[in-house]
Protein backbone atom coordinates (compact mmCIF):
# COMPACT_ATOMS: atom_id res chain seq x y z
CA UNK A 1 0.00 0.00 0.00
CA UNK A 2 1.25 3.61 -1.10
CA UNK A 3 1.29 6.59 0.92
CA UNK A 4 -1.43 8.07 -0.92
CA UNK A 5 -3.55 4.82 0.27
CA UNK A 6 -2.45 4.75 3.81
CA UNK A 7 -3.52 8.30 3.87
CA UNK A 8 -6.80 7.95 2.27
CA UNK A 9 -7.43 4.72 4.31
CA UNK A 10 -7.01 7.30 7.77
CA UNK A 11 -9.00 10.01 6.26
CA UNK A 12 -12.07 7.51 5.92
CA UNK A 13 -11.77 6.15 9.22
CA UNK A 14 -11.43 9.78 10.74
CA UNK A 15 -14.43 10.80 8.72
CA UNK A 16 -16.55 7.36 9.95
CA UNK A 17 -15.45 7.92 13.78
CA UNK A 18 -16.42 11.83 13.53
CA UNK A 19 -19.72 10.77 11.80
CA UNK A 20 -20.41 7.95 14.92
CA UNK A 21 -19.65 10.39 17.49
CA UNK A 22 -21.89 13.31 15.95
CA UNK A 23 -24.76 10.72 15.26
CA UNK A 24 -24.42 9.17 18.65
CA UNK A 25 -24.51 13.18 20.34
CA UNK A 26 -27.40 13.78 18.16
CA UNK A 27 -29.48 10.88 19.20
CA UNK A 28 -28.62 11.34 22.84
CA UNK A 29 -30.18 14.97 22.62
CA UNK A 30 -33.06 13.78 20.58
CA UNK A 31 -33.18 11.65 23.66
CA UNK A 32 -32.98 14.39 26.33
CA UNK A 33 -35.85 16.25 24.21
CA UNK A 34 -38.09 13.22 24.21
CA UNK A 35 -37.34 12.61 28.32
CA UNK A 36 -38.06 16.11 29.27
CA UNK A 37 -41.66 15.70 27.13
CA UNK A 38 -42.38 12.93 28.97
CA UNK A 39 -41.63 14.76 31.88
CA UNK A 40 -44.21 17.51 30.77
CA UNK A 41 -46.75 15.21 30.07
CA UNK A 42 -46.52 12.99 32.86
CA UNK A 43 -46.28 16.44 35.95
CA UNK A 44 -46.89 19.43 34.44
CA UNK A 45 -49.54 19.05 31.90
CA UNK A 46 -53.32 17.89 32.13
CA UNK A 47 -53.95 15.60 29.81
CA UNK A 48 -57.84 16.28 29.89
CA UNK A 49 -56.94 19.71 28.28
CA UNK A 50 -54.08 18.39 25.75
CA UNK A 51 -56.75 15.76 24.43
CA UNK A 52 -59.43 18.23 24.26
CA UNK A 53 -57.18 21.14 22.22
CA UNK A 54 -56.27 18.46 19.95
CA UNK A 55 -59.76 17.21 19.03
CA UNK A 56 -60.96 21.03 19.05
CA UNK A 57 -58.12 21.31 15.76
CA UNK A 58 -59.37 18.77 13.96
CA UNK A 59 -56.00 17.56 13.87
CA UNK A 60 -56.57 14.00 13.30
CA UNK A 61 -58.65 12.09 10.53
CA UNK A 62 -59.12 9.04 10.87
CA UNK A 63 -61.05 8.60 8.06
CA UNK A 64 -57.55 9.32 5.87
CA UNK A 65 -56.96 6.15 3.52
CA UNK A 66 -54.16 4.45 5.65
CA UNK A 67 -55.94 4.87 9.00
CA UNK A 68 -58.72 3.10 7.31
CA UNK A 69 -56.82 0.50 6.18
CA UNK A 70 -55.09 0.10 9.62
CA UNK A 71 -58.60 -0.04 11.07
CA UNK A 72 -59.27 -2.85 8.59
CA UNK A 73 -56.06 -5.01 9.37
CA UNK A 74 -57.08 -5.20 12.86
CA UNK A 75 -60.96 -6.38 11.61
CA UNK A 76 -60.11 -8.36 9.45
CA UNK A 77 -57.47 -10.19 11.79
CA UNK A 78 -60.25 -9.92 14.68
CA UNK A 79 -62.21 -11.97 12.35
CA UNK A 80 -59.65 -14.77 11.46
CA UNK A 81 -59.56 -15.09 15.57
CA UNK A 82 -63.23 -14.83 16.42
CA UNK A 83 -65.05 -15.95 13.51
CA UNK A 84 -67.48 -13.72 11.56
CA UNK A 85 -70.46 -13.84 13.93
CA UNK A 86 -71.29 -11.25 16.92
CA UNK A 87 -68.03 -10.43 18.77
CA UNK A 88 -69.93 -10.02 21.76
CA UNK A 89 -69.31 -6.67 23.99
CA UNK A 90 -66.39 -4.69 23.35
CA UNK A 91 -64.56 -1.91 25.10
CA UNK A 92 -62.58 0.45 23.35
CA UNK A 93 -60.23 3.39 24.97
CA UNK A 94 -59.54 6.47 23.09
CA UNK A 95 -62.35 6.59 20.38
CA UNK A 96 -61.80 9.76 19.21
CA UNK A 97 -64.26 10.84 17.14
CA UNK A 98 -65.62 7.22 16.23
CA UNK A 99 -64.46 6.25 13.20
CA UNK A 100 -63.83 2.74 14.30
CA UNK A 101 -66.62 2.27 17.00
CA UNK A 102 -69.05 2.59 14.04
CA UNK A 103 -67.02 -0.39 12.58
CA UNK A 104 -67.45 -2.30 15.68
CA UNK A 105 -71.07 -1.08 16.40
CA UNK A 106 -71.91 -3.76 12.96
CA UNK A 107 -69.88 -6.56 14.45
CA UNK A 108 -70.78 -6.56 18.45
CA UNK A 109 -73.82 -6.34 20.73
CA UNK A 110 -72.42 -3.65 22.86
CA UNK A 111 -69.54 -1.30 22.31
CA UNK A 112 -68.23 0.61 25.36
CA UNK A 113 -66.27 3.61 23.31
CA UNK A 114 -64.60 5.82 25.74
CA UNK A 115 -61.94 9.10 25.59
CA UNK A 116 -60.46 11.72 27.57
CA UNK A 117 -61.77 14.17 25.52
CA UNK A 118 -65.54 15.59 25.53
CA UNK A 119 -65.20 17.10 22.54
CA UNK A 120 -64.33 13.70 20.79
CA UNK A 121 -66.80 12.04 23.29
CA UNK A 122 -69.69 14.12 21.37
CA UNK A 123 -68.19 13.24 17.74
CA UNK A 124 -68.63 10.28 18.43
CA UNK A 125 -71.68 9.98 20.20
CA UNK A 126 -73.15 11.68 16.80
CA UNK A 127 -71.60 9.54 14.22
CA UNK A 128 -72.86 6.84 15.89
CA UNK A 129 -76.75 8.46 17.06
CA UNK A 130 -78.50 6.03 15.37
CA UNK A 131 -76.87 3.17 16.72
CA UNK A 132 -78.73 1.92 20.04
CA UNK A 133 -76.05 -0.98 20.94
CA UNK A 134 -73.00 1.85 21.12
CA UNK A 135 -72.75 3.76 24.75
CA UNK A 136 -69.95 6.76 24.62
CA UNK A 137 -68.30 7.95 27.70
CA UNK A 138 -65.64 10.50 29.04
CA UNK A 139 -63.50 8.74 30.82
CA UNK A 140 -59.70 9.26 31.74
CA UNK A 141 -58.37 5.32 30.91
CA UNK A 142 -55.49 6.13 34.08
CA UNK A 143 -57.76 7.22 36.72
CA UNK A 144 -61.30 5.88 36.33
CA UNK A 145 -62.58 2.77 36.53
CA UNK A 146 -63.45 0.36 33.68
CA UNK A 147 -66.71 -0.94 34.79
CA UNK A 148 -68.10 -4.49 33.68
CA UNK A 149 -66.25 -7.64 31.91
CA UNK A 150 -65.77 -7.06 28.04
CA UNK A 151 -64.97 -9.97 25.02
CA UNK A 152 -62.97 -7.83 23.20
CA UNK A 153 -61.07 -4.24 24.62
CA UNK A 154 -59.63 -1.94 21.88
CA UNK A 155 -56.46 0.01 23.11
CA UNK A 156 -55.57 1.52 19.40
CA UNK A 157 -53.30 4.31 19.33
CA UNK A 158 -53.29 5.12 23.20
CA UNK A 159 -50.39 3.65 24.98
CA UNK A 160 -47.79 6.02 23.30
CA UNK A 161 -49.79 8.49 25.78
CA UNK A 162 -49.13 6.65 28.60
CA UNK A 163 -46.05 7.73 30.61
CA UNK A 164 -43.83 5.38 32.33
CA UNK A 165 -43.45 1.55 32.91
CA UNK A 166 -45.59 2.06 36.37
CA UNK A 167 -48.45 3.65 34.87
CA UNK A 168 -48.31 1.47 31.45
CA UNK A 169 -48.56 -1.89 33.87
CA UNK A 170 -51.30 -0.08 35.60
CA UNK A 171 -53.53 0.12 32.84
CA UNK A 172 -52.44 -3.39 31.41
CA UNK A 173 -53.53 -4.60 35.19
CA UNK A 174 -56.93 -2.76 34.81
CA UNK A 175 -57.44 -3.95 31.27
CA UNK A 176 -56.68 -7.87 31.91
CA UNK A 177 -59.19 -7.52 35.19
CA UNK A 178 -61.90 -6.15 32.86
CA UNK A 179 -61.57 -8.67 29.98
CA UNK A 180 -64.08 -12.27 30.23
CA UNK A 181 -61.63 -15.27 30.62
CA UNK A 182 -61.34 -15.55 26.81
CA UNK A 183 -61.40 -12.09 26.21
CA UNK A 184 -59.15 -10.74 23.35
CA UNK A 185 -56.85 -7.45 23.90
CA UNK A 186 -56.00 -5.70 20.64
CA UNK A 187 -53.53 -3.21 20.69
CA UNK A 188 -51.95 -0.63 17.48
CA UNK A 189 -49.27 1.84 18.48
CA UNK A 190 -46.65 4.01 16.26
CA UNK A 191 -43.52 2.66 16.12
CA UNK A 192 -41.04 5.67 17.14
CA UNK A 193 -37.21 6.31 16.30
CA UNK A 194 -35.51 3.97 17.38
CA UNK A 195 -33.29 6.49 19.16
CA UNK A 196 -36.47 6.72 21.11
CA UNK A 197 -37.18 2.86 21.20
CA UNK A 198 -34.11 1.35 21.99
CA UNK A 199 -32.87 4.70 24.79
CA UNK A 200 -31.33 3.87 27.91
CA UNK A 201 -34.38 4.27 29.60
CA UNK A 202 -36.79 2.20 27.72
CA UNK A 203 -37.39 -0.06 30.98
CA UNK A 204 -38.85 2.86 32.80
CA UNK A 205 -40.19 4.52 30.07
CA UNK A 206 -41.19 1.87 27.91
CA UNK A 207 -42.64 4.09 24.23
CA UNK A 208 -43.34 2.80 20.51
CA UNK A 209 -44.62 0.00 19.59
CA UNK A 210 -42.40 -2.67 19.12
CA UNK A 211 -41.53 -2.11 23.38
CA UNK A 212 -45.05 -1.53 24.55
CA UNK A 213 -46.35 -5.02 23.06
CA UNK A 214 -43.01 -7.07 24.29
CA UNK A 215 -44.06 -5.49 27.35
CA UNK A 216 -47.61 -6.48 27.04
CA UNK A 217 -47.20 -10.11 25.90
CA UNK A 218 -44.33 -10.34 28.89
CA UNK A 219 -47.05 -10.51 31.46
CA UNK A 220 -48.48 -13.41 32.45
CA UNK A 221 -52.15 -12.73 32.42
CA UNK A 222 -51.75 -12.26 28.67
CA UNK A 223 -51.12 -14.16 25.38
CA UNK A 224 -49.62 -12.82 22.91
CA UNK A 225 -51.71 -14.38 19.65
CA UNK A 226 -50.68 -12.12 16.66
CA UNK A 227 -48.34 -9.58 16.31
CA UNK A 228 -48.14 -7.28 12.84
CA UNK A 229 -46.31 -4.56 11.29
CA UNK A 230 -48.72 -1.62 9.61
CA UNK A 231 -48.19 -1.26 6.83
CA UNK A 232 -46.34 -4.97 5.67
CA UNK A 233 -42.39 -2.87 5.55
CA UNK A 234 -42.75 -1.30 8.95
CA UNK A 235 -41.20 1.40 7.75
CA UNK A 236 -43.26 5.17 8.09
CA UNK A 237 -45.34 5.98 5.22
CA UNK A 238 -44.11 9.68 4.50
CA UNK A 239 -44.16 12.24 7.26
CA UNK A 240 -47.62 12.05 7.75
CA UNK A 241 -48.29 8.05 8.33
CA UNK A 242 -46.27 6.68 11.36
CA UNK A 243 -45.46 2.59 10.98
CA UNK A 244 -47.52 0.95 13.83
CA UNK A 245 -47.46 -2.44 15.02
CA UNK A 246 -51.04 -4.56 15.31
CA UNK A 247 -50.90 -6.83 18.26
CA UNK A 248 -53.59 -9.23 19.83
CA UNK A 249 -53.15 -11.08 23.33
CA UNK A 250 -55.59 -13.89 24.78
CA UNK A 251 -56.41 -13.52 28.18
CA UNK A 252 -54.95 -16.25 29.91
CA UNK A 253 -56.59 -18.48 32.65
CA UNK A 254 -57.95 -16.80 35.63
CA UNK A 255 -54.74 -16.29 38.42
CA UNK A 256 -52.30 -14.59 35.71
CA UNK A 257 -50.32 -11.84 37.06
CA UNK A 258 -49.20 -8.47 36.22
CA UNK A 259 -45.48 -8.02 37.02
CA UNK A 260 -43.58 -4.77 37.90
C1 LIG B 1 -54.46 8.89 18.47
S1 LIG B 1 -56.15 8.83 18.92
C2 LIG B 1 -56.63 7.16 18.48
C3 LIG B 1 -57.98 7.04 17.83
C4 LIG B 1 -58.46 5.60 17.55
N1 LIG B 1 -58.33 4.75 18.71
C5 LIG B 1 -57.71 4.98 16.40
O1 LIG B 1 -56.75 4.23 16.64
O2 LIG B 1 -58.09 5.22 15.26
C6 LIG B 1 -55.96 8.70 20.68
C7 LIG B 1 -57.20 9.03 21.44
O3 LIG B 1 -56.97 8.65 22.80
C8 LIG B 1 -57.48 9.64 23.65
N2 LIG B 1 -56.76 9.57 24.95
C9 LIG B 1 -55.47 9.91 25.21
N3 LIG B 1 -55.18 9.70 26.50
C10 LIG B 1 -56.31 9.19 27.08
C11 LIG B 1 -56.64 8.78 28.40
N4 LIG B 1 -55.75 8.84 29.40
N5 LIG B 1 -57.88 8.31 28.63
C12 LIG B 1 -58.80 8.23 27.62
N6 LIG B 1 -58.55 8.62 26.35
C13 LIG B 1 -57.31 9.10 26.08
C14 LIG B 1 -57.27 10.94 22.90
O4 LIG B 1 -58.18 11.96 23.31
C15 LIG B 1 -57.52 10.50 21.45
O5 LIG B 1 -58.84 10.73 21.07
Amino acid sequence: MGWDQDFKASAEGIVDTVRAVVQGLTNNYRRVRYLASVARSRWFTDPEDTFEQISLSRAWDYESELERQRHRRVLEEVACLRGTANWGNALELGCHDGVFTLDLASRCTHVMACDISSDACARARLRCSALSQVEVARLNVEIDTFHGKYDLIFAMDILNYIYGRDRMLGLCSKISAALERDGLLVITECRLAHYIQDGWFRSWVPAGGDIIVDLFASQPALRLVHREFHPDAGQDVGPHYMAHVIAMYEKNEEGGTIGR
